[in-house]
């Protein structure tokens, strides 16, 4: 381990890396004395590297839980939906072709200023806000869905507002993707094992208390209503250049926070992972035309709100 550490931690000479990586990191010039807090998606360029870099859900997920949705509600079209913890806005979207209105909240201003600029739908906008207050009326909701987000709210203030805003029937869903699996022609094997000591290395401890819920796959995560549904079929799959994928490792709450008690670091614990990586897919190409595939595993759990006769019996 500790040869491990220090060898992450050698400062990368090749200028070839060093370009294509600090363009994409948020490691320069930052305020590394700021406490560590529950809010870790705030600043204006981590909500512009999440907007370019994080992955997109597919229509899949949406129409699941649409279907899970209409078992119970019939009306038609849906009214409102509501995407809390929307960032900049990737699982808000996909909502939109199923519902009349759809809403995005989340704390950060910098994610809501991001989603709303590139908001191109006139059914969906985006509001501050937070899970434990949510800026809607009483029983106004048919759903609302939680995109990787769930794991870092209070859960029962989130749960007595989540009750106070949907309908009866009204659902929740709340899924997030975990760590990637790699791939890249015959060196799949090897890309996973230097992924896996940057995973479970250096930046591992800068991951807030409150992540676990992640990389254990919401299978502790508390939900509000009983004989809820779990779905584990789904991936997320996304082609990435090398530094493409090196600027999503960027947007990673734990490097933020490892950058800011590190500050020397200057982006080198990324640029000699990207190395890692290039030297291991044995390409002549440059990195920015080597594309490597990465499958996110996806959970969903799916909740209902007791009809109102239920809920008083
Ligand atoms: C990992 S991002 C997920 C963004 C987006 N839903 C997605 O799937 O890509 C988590 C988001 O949750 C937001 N968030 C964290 N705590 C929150 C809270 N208590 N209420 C509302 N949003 C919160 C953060 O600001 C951040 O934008």
């Amino acid at each position: 381990m500790v040869f491990l550490k220090s060898l992450l931690r050698t400062p990368c000479r090749n200028l070839f890396f060093r370009a294509s990586f600090l363009k994409a990191s948020g490691c320069i010039g930052k305020n590394t004395t700021r406490n560590m807090s529950v809010h870790l998606f705030n600043e204006a360029d981590h909500a512009e590297l999440y907007q370019k870099y994080r992955p997109t859900y597919g229509p899949e997920l949406a129409e699941k839980i649409v279907t899970f949705v209409r078992e119970k509600l019939k009306t038609t079209p849906l009214d409102q939906a509501v995407d809390i913890g929307c960032g900049s806005g990737q699982s808000t979207v996909i909502l939109a072709p199923h519902f009349q209105r759809v809403t995005g909240i989340d704390v950060s201003e910098s994610q809501v200023a991001i989603a709303a600029a590139q908001n191109k739908l006139s059914n969906v906008q985006y509001r501050v806000g937070g899970a434990e207050h949510i800026p809607l009326p009483d029983s106004s909701v048919d759903l609302v869905t939680c995109g990787t987000s769930a794991h870092w709210f209070d859960f029962p203030k989130f749960h007595k507002e989540l009750d106070r805003v949907l309908r009866p029937l009204g659902c929740l869903a709340i899924y997030c993707y975990s760590i990637n699996y790699l791939s890249y022609k015959d060196v799949t094997q090897e890309l996973n094992r230097i992924f896996d000591e940057f995973y479970f290395g250096p930046i591992h401890d800068y991951w807030h208390e409150k992540r676990w819920h992640v990389d254990d796959k919401y299978q502790r995560i508390p939900m509000p209503y009983e004989g809820y549904v779990r779905d584990d079929s789904m991936t997320i799959e996304m082609d990435y250049t090398l530094p493409g994928y090196i600027g999503y490792l960027s947007t990673w709450s734990s490097y933020r926070e490892y950058c800011k008690r590190n500050p020397d670091d200057k982006g080198a614990i990324l640029q000699n992972l990207q190395q890692r990586l290039y030297e291991a897919t044995k390409t002549t190409k440059p990195p920015e035309e080597v594309i490597i595939h990465a499958s996110y595993p996806v959970v969903l759990l799916m909740a209902r709100k007791p009809h109102e006769e239920q809920t008083s019996s």
